[in-house]
C-alpha cells in the first residue's frame, strides 16, 4: 500500500498547480481554499474559466466526485470532456495510463482523475503539462473530498480547531479518512477511531499521527455512551470493493451500524457527516434528525471544487472578489 507523499515531495505537481495530496498543503492553504469556496457558495454562477475545457477521467465508479466537479465546471462557464467508464475509452486497446494523460493534455486545461491504483494521481502530475486534480486514487487519497469535508465542518462548528473527530468503519481503505487525518494536523484535533480490528487504521497513519501530535484513541465499542464525546461523526462504508476475500467482508460489513436511539446522548453542535454512497450504516431514520448533515455535505463539494478548480488555474481569490461575471 502505498500510503502517503510527504509534503513538497513533488516541484512539479507544485509547480504545474496540481492537488494530489492534502499533506501538499499548509493550514493557510487549506483557509484561503475555504475562504474561495464561501464565495462560489455565496455566487456559483460565474464565467470565471469561458474557454476553458475541464477533463474528467473516471477509471473507478462515482456519483458526487464526477458529477460534482462537472457541475463546478459547467457553473464557472467551462466546458467538459471525459468518460465515466474506462471501458470505452482506447485503455480497452492497451494504451498506458501515461499516454492518455498525454493525449488528453492536448485537449484540456486541466484534468480531474479518478484512479484504482494508489500513487496514480501524484505519477500523472509528474507527466503532465497541465494540472491534476486527484478526484481519489484506490485506498490512499481522496483530497478534494477533504476539502468539502473541511468546509463542512467549519460550516456546522464555525471552526476547524480543537475538535473532537469520530471515524468510523472502514478506516483501512477509507481514503476519505486518510486525507481528513491528513489534513487535520494543523488544528488540533482529537480523533477516535472506530473499526473493526479487519479495518483499523493502518499503522503509517497512526505513526503520521505521533510524528505530527495528533491524539487518537481506538474504541472496540460504538454506542451512545462513546458518541457523546464526538463533535464530528464521521461515518464510513465498508468497502466491497477492496477486498480480494469476501468472506472477510461479509463477517466485518455490519459491525458498526449508526442507529437512531444511539444518539440520544450526542452534543447539539454534533454532527453526523459521510463521504457517501452508503449501504447501511447509517439507518434511514436518521436523515431527519437535525446531527444529520451528509447531504449538506456532499452540496458542498460542488463550491469546494470550484475552489479547487479554480486554484489549479491560476484563479486568485483576488479575482474571484473581483470578478463582474456573476450570472
Ligand atoms: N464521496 C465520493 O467520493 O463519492 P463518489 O464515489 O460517488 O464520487
Amino acid at each position: 500500500m502505498q500510503i502517503f507523499n510527504t509534503e513538497g515531495s513533488c516541484a512539479r505537481a507544485f509547480m504545474n498547480r496540481s492537488f494530489v495530496t492534502i499533506a501538499d498543503h499548509s493550514r493557510e492553504k487549506i483557509e484561503y481554499l475555504i475562504r474561495m469556496a464561501q464565495e462560489f457558495e455565496r455566487h456559483p454562477n460565474r464565467l470565471l474559466l469561458q474557454g476553458r475545457v475541464v477533463a474528467t477521467l473516471f477509471f473507478e465508479p462515482s456519483t458526487r466526485t464526477r458529477l460534482s466537479f462537472e457541475t463546478a465546471a459547467n457553473r464557472l462557464g467551462a466546458r467538459v470532456i471525459g468518460f465515466a467508464d474506462p471501458k470505452v475509452t482506447s485503455g480497452t486497446k492497451g494504451e498506458t495510463l501515461k499516454d492518455t494523460i498525454m493525449m488528453v493534455s492536448n485537449y484540456a486545461d486541466v484534468i480531474v482523475m479518478r484512479h484504482y491504483l494508489e500513487g496514480a494521481a501524484r505519477y500523472a502530475s509528474e507527466i503532465a503539462p497541465v494540472p491534476i486534480i486527484n478526484a481519489g486514487d484506490g485506498a490512499n487519497q481522496h483530497p478534494s473530498q477533504t476539502m468539502l469535508d473541511l468546509y463542512t465542518i467549519n460550516q456546522t462548528q464555525g471552526t476547524l480547531d480543537n475538535l473532537n473527530i469520530y471515524l468510523v468503519g472502514d478506516l483501512k481503505y477509507g481514503r476519505t479518512v486518510h486525507s481528513l487525518l491528513m489534513a487535520m494536523r494543523h488544528f488540533n484535533p482529537t480523533f477516535h477511531f472506530i473499526a473493526p480490528d479487519e479495518l483499523a487504521m493502518p499503522e503509517p497513519y497512526k505513526q503520521y499521527c505521533s510524528e505530527h501530535g495528533i491524539r487518537y484513541v481506538e474504541h472496540q465499542d460504538f454506542d451512545a455512551d462513546v458518541i457523546a464525546g464526538a463533535d464530528i461523526l464521521y461515518m464510513t462504508r465498508v468497502q466491497r470493493e477492496r477486498f480480494t476475500d469476501l468472506m472477510e467482508y461479509e463477517r466485518v460489513k455490519d459491525r458498526y451500524l449508526l442507529k437512531l436511539d444511539m444518539l440520544s446522548k450526542a452534543r447539539d453542535n454534533m454532527r453526523i457527516l459521510h463521504p457517501l454512497p452508503r449501504v447501511n450504516e447509517i439507518e434511514y431514520a436518521i436523515d431527519d434528525d437535525p446531527h444529520a448533515y451528509y447531504f449538506q455535505q456532499a452540496r458542498n463539494g460542488l463550491y469546494a471544487r470550484q475552489a479547487i478548480i479554480c486554484d489549479s488555474l491560476g484563479i486568485t481569490l483576488e479575482d474571484i472578489m473581483e470578478d463582474r461575471t456573476i450570472i
